[in-house]
């Protein structure tokens, strides 16, 4: 209980917001349980109250004081191409915020497809020279946390994990934690005896779609996604996307903005 709160910077490049939307939803634990009692989250632009250079001088005081005790989420990427010019952070570039906040960190957390993997803003033919977290700072250790977004209780389930045994969770040859990514979608839906018996849907409204027939054939990339959708499920564990009627588009794996996931059949 006398244990000080780590300070966790939580910087936003190239992003759409949702991996926060995600975080505040976490079920077990809550999420005000992970902000105000387990870590101290110092620097969030996004949810903070301050802003401007009052917000902006506590990046500062983290990094300086806190060397090597500090862990930095980030949520996004940087651009690179015109020197980082299409992501403006407090008159600069992202890329130069994130290298700074980086530098005495501890570890780092990339949030979400974004950072893990570029993600939308680097699907081709990338204008912006999005690029993923790892491929800018590459002397930290890193952990991904993929997904557009990822499940809630996945974010608050790493974070957990960090703080209780102050160190990563083990990781698969990508950096993603094993206990969520290292089964396939496919392994664990409650469609697959349908896939297993060759029972298909064929088109949006036929007998199949109504009788909850596997999407394969719809292009469902269940069979090559790594992530815990069949498994946690989203919001509290009530559905994800199968069991609402679409087919998995792959969201957690790299560069699956260009790997045919909307709507293109197998
Ligand atoms: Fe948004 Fe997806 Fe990027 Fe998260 S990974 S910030 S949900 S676009
Ligand atoms: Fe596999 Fe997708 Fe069919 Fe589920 S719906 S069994 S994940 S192909
Ligand atoms: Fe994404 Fe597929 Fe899960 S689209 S949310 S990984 S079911």
């Amino acid at each position: 209980e006398n244990k000080p709160r780590i300070p966790v910077l939580w910087l936003h490049g190239l992003e759409c917001t949702c991996c926060s939307e995600s975080f505040i939803r976490s079920a077990h634990p809550l999420v005000k349980d992970v902000i105000l009692s387990m870590l101290s989250l110092d620097y969030d632009d996004t949810i903070m109250a301050s802003a401007g250079h009052q917000a902006e001088a506590i990046v500062t005081e983290i990094v300086e004081k806190n060397k090597g005790n500090y862990i930095l989420a980030v949520e996004g990427n940087p651009p690179l191409n015109e020197d980082g010019m299409f992501c403006i952070i407090g008159g600069k570039p992202f890329v130069d915020q994130l290298k700074y906040a980086a530098s005495n960190a501890k570890a780092i957390i990339s949030w979400g497809s974004c950072a893990s993997w570029g993600c939308v803003q680097a699907a081709r033919p990338n204008p912006t020279r999005a690029t993923p977290v790892h491929q800018v700072i590459t002397d930290k250790p890193i952990i991904k946390v993929p997904g557009c977004p990822p499940i809630a209780e996945v974010m608050t389930a790493v974070v957990t994990y960090i703080l209780t045994f102050e160190r990563f969770p083990e990781l698969d040859r990508q950096g993603r934690p094993k206990m969520f990514y290292s089964q396939r979608i496919h392994d664990k839906c409650y469609r697959r005896p349908h896939f297993d018996a060759g029972q298909y849907v064929e088109s949006w409204d036929d007998e199949g779609a109504r009788k909850g027939y596997c999407l394969y054939k719809m292009g469902c990339k269940g069979p090559t996604t790594y992530n815990a959708c069949s498994t946690v499920r989203w919001n509290n564990g009530t559905s994800f996307p199968i069991q609402s009627g679409h087919g998995c588009i792959g969201c957690s794996e790299e560069g699956f903005w260009d790997k045919g996931g909307f709507y293109d059949r197998l």
